[in-house]
């Protein structure tokens, strides 16, 4: 049997180009020799949108990104992941397992209470359950389907660890191979996009390119890059530069030479190499965004999709739990 990929994005906001770069690309190559099972995580987007239209135009712009960027939902599993209560089970089930201590050293819960402390707030301040057993539901995702890889940024590592580590106290104390360990694959390359501002780019830092933009305004977003102020006529390094850094992901190797040497030259402006970023950015994502005005036209066709997905998820879901049940004493 061919080894399993899965990963899940949430639909917190619009997708963007680190999404793409880091997740979403290696994973559309990993399912042409993968059964892949791929996934909107919109449980865990609950946490944060708490808003019933913001959610359900989020969900459908992320599941027609995933269309949009290759998925073929004949050959990849694509579903949401309230559709398949069998995860809600198997988290409940994986509490049990999971120290509270873990939870405590997650990086997600840390920043936040970070940030609160920052403040000079209460600690807990805006921290939900949910935020706080994040990485309990986000390993009931990846456990529920006997998943091999997980394709993520690096930001997810932590989080594919700590589902090991839940696998791993289950399998230890029933003496049997229960659950499968997962491991996360990182691209080295794309581990951490850069976003307009040099930090990663973020939904959560409003930095980001967005994938789907109309032109105009992809212009205008890429016009924005943070850079410094040396003025044209200074000699400039591609080097640490992350309009050079974001042209790379987009640009064939003759143009990144070519753009590489006029940085070094002197003579060009940020403009000027913004713009060589603009078209090369277009050039790229225009089809996509072709086919993604098409697909969040249909909303029904976009549904239909997820429920059939839904549909085949359930059957190995059902399966993974009848399982667990037998192995706990709950059958
Ligand atoms: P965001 O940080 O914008 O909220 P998500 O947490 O929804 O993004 O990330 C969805 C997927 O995209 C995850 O696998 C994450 O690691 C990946 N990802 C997000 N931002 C980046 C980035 N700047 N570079 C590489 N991968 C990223
Ligand atoms: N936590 C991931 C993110 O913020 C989304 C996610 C939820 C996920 N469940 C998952 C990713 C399972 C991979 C596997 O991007």
């Amino acid at each position: 049997m061919r080894q399993i990929s899965l990963t899940g994005i949430k639909p917190t906001g619009d997708l963007h180009i680190g999404n793409f770069f880091g997740a979403m690309r290696p994973a559309l190559q990993l399912a042409e020799s993968y059964e892949a099972r791929y996934f909107i995580a919109d449980y865990h987007a609950l946490n944060s949108v708490k808003d019933a239209a913001e959610l359900r135009t989020h969900i459908r712009a992320v599941a027609a990104g995933w269309l949009a960027a290759g998925l073929d939902p004949d050959k990849v599993i694509f579903y949401r992941q309230s559709a398949v209560p069998e995860t809600f089970e198997l988290s409940t089930l994986l509490m049990a397992f999971t120290a509270k201590g873990l939870m405590n050293r997650a990086h997600a819960y840390k920043a936040s209470v970070q940030a609160n402390l920052d403040k000079q707030d209460d600690p807990d301040s805006g921290v939900n359950m949910g935020l706080f057993t994040y990485p309990v539901l986000m390993a009931a995702d990846i456990l529920l389907f006997d998943t091999d890889i997980v394709p993520v940024g690096k930001d997810q590592v932590q989080h594919v660890e700590m589902a090991q580590d839940i696998a791993q106290a289950i399998n230890f104390n029933y003496k049997a191979e229960l659950l499968r360990v997962p491991q996360a694959q990182m691209r080295e390359n794309f581990a951490v996009i850069p976003g307009l501002d040099g930090r990663k780019m973020s939904k959560s830092y409003g930095n980001t390119i967005p994938l789907f933009v109309p032109e105009k305004q992809l212009r205008k977003t890429i016009m924005r890059i943070v850079t410094n102020s040396q003025a044209v006529d200074e000699v400039k390094d591609p080097e640490g530069c992350q309009v050079f850094a974001l042209y790379t992901l987009f640009a064939t190797p003759a143009e990144q030479d070519s753009l590489a040497a006029r940085y070094r030259a002197g003579g060009m402006g940020w403009g000027e190499a913004k713009e060589a970023l603009f078209q090369a950015v277009n050039r790229e994502l225009s089809p996509l965004r072709q086919r993604y005005e098409a697909i969040l036209a249909d909303p029904a066709g976009l549904d239909a999709i997820l429920a059939r997905g839904a549909l085949k998820a359930r059957a190995i879901a059902g399966a993974t739990i009848g399982r667990l049940r037998a192995a706990i004493g709950m059958d």
